[in-house]
């Protein structure tokens, strides 16, 4: 079965075909109406959303199905205790797909080990968020009509900015990506997603301070907010909080054919007065985000008993009991999900659900 945990899930043909029938739901709305009739979407929400969650009630209900499911896990039995594998095999009873957002990372890829419906990752903490990126896939195909051969910056906290991570991923299977990291240091891209996508795939990347030194490079600039809710120290949260702000005068230095991306909501990175110049994607970024989770919908229901779309070959886990996870957001240190790793061609020790490095 064919589950959608993180962006890897996908084989490039797949995320091609999604991305292909997103499409053509935009063009043939009409065509789709109805295609999931009597079928039930349930989207457990562990962690504050709106767009994602609201996107995959509207992608369920353009397609004639139905939702069921919480927003706020204080409501459910989880406030009882009940654990995340038991809660989806109970809900696996009820719905014949899950959307799920938690703020544990690896809650998800636990879930699977005993869903017998498919599980869609909505995000799990700073870890993954593999619907955005195919939302952000298709915008940027819509915008500039290509993916391959762009220069993307990502600008802003990419530490703890999932959507990030995930794209990065995505994009290591396209042609000629460039990607420049625009940040402060206390909110760098992790050390897994620079060597284990980065340098592995061969992407060549730069770190720069400042905005005004790479807008004239930029085929996208990828705005995200500075995740206030990941920092563990309120001050250092304050410090970088300012970061980088879009404006017009910034705007200027860019390519008249540039895309502007974020996956919402925005805080103060973006000031309004960009919102009307015609390079600023993200709010025709959401309207995609239904119509690509439409797309997955479709396609993880037509593919879940057929045995060329399951989940990708993954080496077989290590366990080794001299070793833990540290990552106090990992499931492994939250339910009784084992410590068990994997092992890179590097020979560094991963957590399998969380992917932290293991010392
Ligand atoms: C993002 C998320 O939840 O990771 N939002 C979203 O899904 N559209 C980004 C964010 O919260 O900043």
């Amino acid at each position: 079965m064919k589950h959608l945990i993180d962006p890897m899930d996908l084989t490039k043909q797949e995320t091609d075909e999604i991305i292909a029938l997103a499409q053509d739901i935009i063009a043939h709305r009409e065509r789709y109406q109805g295609s999931m009739s009597h079928r039930k979407l349930a989207t457990l929400f562990y962690e504050p959303s709106t767009r994602t969650r609201l996107s995959f009630t509207s992608a369920m209900m353009e397609l004639g199905g139905n939702v069921l499911g919480f927003s706020d896990a204080r409501s459910s039995s989880v406030s009882k205790g009940e654990t995340v594998q038991d809660t989806v095999r109970v809900v696996g009873c009820f719905a014949d797909v899950i959307a799920m957002r938690h703020h544990i990372e690896g809650a998800q890829l636990y879930a699977t080990e005993v869903s017998r419906v498919p599980i869609i990752n909505a995000g799990d903490g700073s870890h993954s968020h593999p619907t955005q990126t195919l939302t952000d896939l298709l915008t940027i195909q819509r915008e500039l009509g290509h993916i391959d051969g762009i220069t993307i910056g990502f600008c802003g906290d990419l530490r703890f900015g999932r959507t990030v991570h995930s794209l990065i991923k995505a994009l290591s299977r396209y042609r000629d990506i460039k990607v420049i990291l625009i940040t402060p240091d206390e909110l760098k891209l992790p050390d897994y997603i620079k060597h284990d996508v980065c340098e592995r795939t061969g992407i060549p990347y730069r770190e720069v301070g400042t905005m005004e030194e790479v807008m004239p490079e930029l085929d996208v600039l990828y705005m995200t907010r500075v995740q206030k809710e990941r920092f563990l120290d309120e001050d250092e949260f304050d410090r970088v909080k300012d970061s980088f702000v879009l404006d017009a005068a910034r705007m200027s230095l860019a390519k008249g054919k540039m895309a502007v991306l974020h996956p919402l909501p925005r805080v103060n990175e973006i000031l309004t007065e960009v919102d009307n110049d015609p390079r600023a994607a993200y709010f025709r970024q959401v309207e995609n985000g239904k119509f690509v989770r439409e797309a997955l919908i479709l396609k993880l229901h037509e593919w879940k008993d057929d045995p060329e779309h399951g989940m990708p070959d993954q080496e077989k886990p290590v366990f080794d009991d001299t070793r833990r996870c540290t990552n106090l957001k990992c499931i492994c240190n939250n339910e009784r999900a084992p410590h068990k790793f994997r092992k890179g061609d590097d020979g560094v020790l991963r957590c399998w659900y969380c992917d932290s490095k293991i010392r």
